[in-house]
């Protein structure tokens, strides 16, 4: 298997509800480990920038406000396929069709709430741990 990285964003909602921790906790339990993390608040511009492909959709805007709304916790988190085994431990983007057990599930709101993002293949994994921590050597 292979040893993978992918970048995690604790949002708004939970970081308003002093969450970090219950959410590093269940990212622990499923064997991967926290290798880089900051508490910043985004600014519009960052957050219309990281979330550029959604531009077209009719929810951007208000994804836009929510993600400059409050602090965000950015990650990295490191371990074997890491990618995928992250979106299982935050379940699906909608809480309302998560599995039991996963963030979303037993934390997120509704679906723009939904308390946690993770990358979705190796090559935005890359783009978005470069988006928050270039410069920044990250020992795993
Ligand atoms: P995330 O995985 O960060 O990717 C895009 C985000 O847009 C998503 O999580 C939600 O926070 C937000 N969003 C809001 N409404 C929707 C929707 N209808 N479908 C998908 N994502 C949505």
């Amino acid at each position: 298997m292979a040893v993978e990285r992918t970048l995690s964003i604790i949002k708004p909602d939970a970081t308003e509800r002093n969450l970090t921790g219950s959410i590093n906790s269940y990212i622990e339990k499923a064997g991967l480990r926290i290798i880089a993390q900051k508490r910043i608040r985004l600014t519009r511009k960052q957050a219309e920038s990281f979330y550029s492909v959604h531009k077209e959709r009719s929810f951007f805007g208000e994804l836009v406000e929510f993600m400059i709304s409050g602090p965000v916790v950015v990650q990295v988190l490191e371990g074997a396929n890491a990618i995928a085994k992250y979106r299982e431990v935050m379940g699906a983007t909608n809480p309302a069709n998560a599995d039991a057990g996963t963030i979303r599930k037993d934390f997120a709101v509704d679906v723009q709430n939904n308390s946690v993002h993770g990358s979705d293949a190796p090559e935005t994994a890359a783009q978005e741990i470069a988006f928050y921590f270039a410069g920044i050597e990250i020992v795993g």
